[in-house]
């Protein structure tokens, strides 16, 4: 956020060879090359365990930019890009291996400097043994400035994400780690910061004298992707709930923080987190639904249930979708209930917060056509439409007193600005060292908290999950979280 001095580095990829290296930070990174944002003396170090050298590293980058960037702008830049990296084979359990890579980063300090980043984009499970051969390799002793960015999940509950970040704090000061979460990177997600706290109309409405509830939605339309080894493992709730909805629980629910600065920020998400009501055992089917996706037709194909994956055990029940409810038991939101959804294999592939207003108090129309009014909506498309609508009534022309509901429709971005991947923010900031939109561990520890109860409780129960068909908006089933009959799961923005 903070356009602070741009050092030289050199930026290290565990797991450069995986998915997320692929998808995200690559092309993610090549954009900011493209912004004339990368300094200059900055370069990549990719940890694969591929047995390939450098030069089969830049042309797989190099293919990949094809295949993942469209507008990739001209081949100067993509080859300037692929010329910044290296790349290093080894095993991320062996430490030898590390000692290699900083033989590596020694060679290379007259290039890069003595600053290193390290960004683990690899399965949870491999966290603490590349932490600990960072430590026995020497790399994790800072020479220049060094930082280390965490993916999540954090953990896979609340003590074992207590150890990481015990195990983090034995090598590394607070200061240099990121806990990245990328969906605080996302545009409409800081958006929400501004719409919330720079227009005076808005903050008066957002408390529980006007909102009646709050929908969060994360629909996914594709499956696991072949993600089968680390996803069958976490299953949603892991996966996405106790991280980026419960982020965006936090930026919609939190109070003005003092100042737009990293730790106020942070405070406030706190506050919210530890306002939550906590589940208790008898009532985590009140709260808390989970569902796996069966095959179904999308698009005009039958895709494979979740069970057919390749990787995935037949009688697996680990949950693609889960649905909850949580209450903020504070003065803003006492009562209010926040329901948090997400699935794989959905219809869509969207993500929206939406607030439903109270009905009004009065009748005013009881004695009309009208009858009943429906109530208001604040809608924030998170992805791919980056929007924020309201609904009102107005009256339809005419003899009759008829209302039609009209969207406001306040689409922030004008037709010449790209849109941006949040990766390219947040690698950005972390390259800057701005930690403004990363995690402190209290706000993953206070997350893992409110899930905690039902992970425990469905550890327990392994002998059935409800289905959905791929393609569907997961089970109705999951209407029973509802508090009352006329709330019903938002779909459309
Ligand atoms: C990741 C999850 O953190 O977020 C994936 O591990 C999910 O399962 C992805 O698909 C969604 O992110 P985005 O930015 O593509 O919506």
């Amino acid at each position: 956020m903070s356009a602070q001095a741009v050092h030289p580095c050199n930026f290290v990829i565990f797991g450069a060879t995986g998915n997320l290296a692929s998808n995200k930070l690559i092309p993610a990174l090549y954009r900011l090359e493209q912004a004339k944002r990368l300094p200059e003396k900055l370069i990549f170090t990719a940890f694969g365990r591929r047995e390939w050298d450098s030069e089969m590293w830049r042309a797989h980058v190099m293919e990949l930019l094809h295949a993942k960037v469209k507008d990739r702008g001209d081949e100067d830049i993509c080859a300037r890009f692929v010329a910044r990296f290296n790349y290093l084979q080894g095993e991320l359990g062996e430490v030898d291996s590390y000692r290699r890579l900083r033989t590596e980063l020694d060679e290379h300090q007259s290039s890069a400097g003595s600053n290193v980043i390290f960004y683990l984009a690899i399965k949870p499970s491999d966290f603490s043994a590349v932490i600990k051969n960072l430590y026995e390799s020497g790399l994790s002793t800072p020479r220049g400035q060094h930082r280390i960015v965490v993916e999540k999940p954090f953990g896979e509950d609340i003590e074992s994400a207590q150890y990481l970040n015990e195990l983090l704090h034995r090598y590394f000061d607070e200061q240099q780690i990121f806990r990245i979460d990328h969906f605080l990177g996302k545009e409409t997600v800081q958006n929400l910061l501004v719409f919330r706290f720079a227009n005076t109309l808005i903050e008066p409405l957002w408390n529980r004298n006007f909102i009646d509830h709050v929908q969060i939605t994360v629909a996914e339309s594709v499956g696991i992707e072949n993600r089968a080894d680390y996803y069958d493992k976490a299953g949603a709730l892991r996966d996405m709930l106790q991280n980026h909805l419960m982020q965006l629980l936090t930026v919609v629910a939190m109070e003005p923080p003092p100042a737009l600065e990293a730790d106020a920020l942070r405070d406030e998400k706190v506050k919210v987190l530890r306002s939550i009501r906590p589940i208790s055992k008898r009532s985590v089917h009140a709260h808390a639904f989970r569902a796996q996706y069966a095959a179904g037709a999308m698009d005009g194909a039958i895709v494979p249930g979740y069970q057919s994956e390749p990787g995935v055990e037949s009688n697996s029940i680990t949950e693609t979708y889960v649905a909850a409810k949580f209450y903020i038991d504070n003065w803003r939101w006492r009562g209010v209930p926040f329901y948090l959804r997400t699935g794989k294999r959905m219809a869509e592939q969207t993500s929206m917060i939406a607030l439903r207003f109270r009905h009004p108090p009065q009748q005013l129309f009881r004695e009309t056509p009208l009858e009943t009014i429906d109530p208001n909506w604040i809608v924030l498309s998170i992805q791919p439409e980056e929007s924020m609508s309201m609904e009102i009534h107005v009256k339809q022309p005419g003899l009759d007193m008829d209302t039609r509901m009209l969207q406001l429709n306040a689409s922030y971005r004008q037709t010449n600005e790209a849109p941006l991947d949040a990766y390219e923010t947040l690698l950005l900031d972390v390259i800057e060292g701005d930690r403004t939109l990363f995690i402190r561990f209290d706000e993953v520890e206070w997350a893992w908290r409110v899930v905690d109860p039902i992970l425990k409780y469905w550890a327990q129960e392994r002998d059935f999950i409800h289905t959905y068909p791929a393609g569907s908006w997961g089970p109705g089933e999951s209407n029973r979280l509802f508090d009352s009959e006329d709330q019903e799961w938002r779909n459309a923005l």
